[in-house]
């Protein structure tokens, strides 16, 4: 089966951040912004989310809009796209809300974690192990075998940068919102790592849109600027 288109999804702050280092979830993007973000949701087969942000937001992850819902099923979809999430560890509460709203949920572990969740996550999720680490070749290899054609990737930030530098997102929106967070070690969108294409490569620019006080972009990695 072919693998999924990849998007990657993330609102970060003038100064390229995606929270705070408080212990609330810093919201980044308006009202309208989140309406889009349910939008990509419902148009997508897959959502994912890592531990990180499982452990950090504990999110429930769901499309939100009745509509939007009613749409996907008189399309012939499930109601809810498939949750997925990302662990090498398999330090997963079976108490966060992820597990327990919406429809189907897989989590990609490995073979060390795989041990720990299969009965922590019993009858809550479908639990996959990609060999002694984390390889998102065959995570995808596995969301294809599930009949998923778009995944929508919504971080946190080691999630993205995994997709990045090993080329396999194919699209990021990337909201930016008028907030200046100025704290170090505050998380990132991105990491420092080997990036395809290096520093020199410029990604296509598909769309900027203004969202009230929130900038879309639409960048697509694979494809080469053309100017
Ligand atoms: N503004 C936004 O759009 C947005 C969206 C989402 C999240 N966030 C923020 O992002 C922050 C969390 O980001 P994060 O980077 O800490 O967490 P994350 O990317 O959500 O998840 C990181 C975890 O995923 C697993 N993982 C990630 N990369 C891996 C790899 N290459 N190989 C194996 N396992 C891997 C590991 O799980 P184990 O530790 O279990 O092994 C790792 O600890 C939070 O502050 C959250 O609020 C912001």
């Amino acid at each position: 089966m072919p693998r999924p288109y990849v998007l990657l999804s993330v609102a970060t702050s003038i100064d390229g951040h995606i929270d705070d280092t408080s212990p609330d979830r810093l919201l980044l993007s308006n009202s309208a912004d989140f309406d889009r973000v349910d939008q990509v949701r419902a148009e997508s087969d897959a959502i994912l989310i890592g531990a990180g942000t499982m452990r950090a937001d504990n999110p429930r992850l769901l499309v939100n809009s009745e509509e939007r819902r009613a749409a996907r099923v008189a399309a012939g979809k499930p109601e809810y796209p498939l949750k997925a999430t990302i662990s090498a560890s398999g330090d997963l509460d079976p108490e966060l809300k992820f597990w327990h709203f919406g429809g189907e949920k897989v989590a990609y572990t490995t073979d060390s974690g795989a041990e720990k969740l299969r009965d922590r996550l019993e009858g809550l999720a479908d639990v996959v192990s990609l060999g002694e680490t984390v390889n998102f070749g065959r995570l995808l290899d596995d969301l294809g075998g599930r009949g998923v054609k778009q995944l929508m990737v919504e971080g946190g930030g080691s999630i993205h940068t995994a997709f990045l530098s090993q080329g396999l997102a194919d699209e990021i929106h990337m909201a930016i919102a008028p907030l200046v967070v100025g704290q170090a070690d505050a998380p990132s969108f991105l990491s420092p790592a080997i990036y395809p294409g290096g520093s020199t490569h410029r990604m296509k620019l598909a769309e900027a849109r203004t969202i009230g006080d929130v900038v879309l972009l639409r960048y697509l990695p694979k494809q080469e600027s053309g100017q």
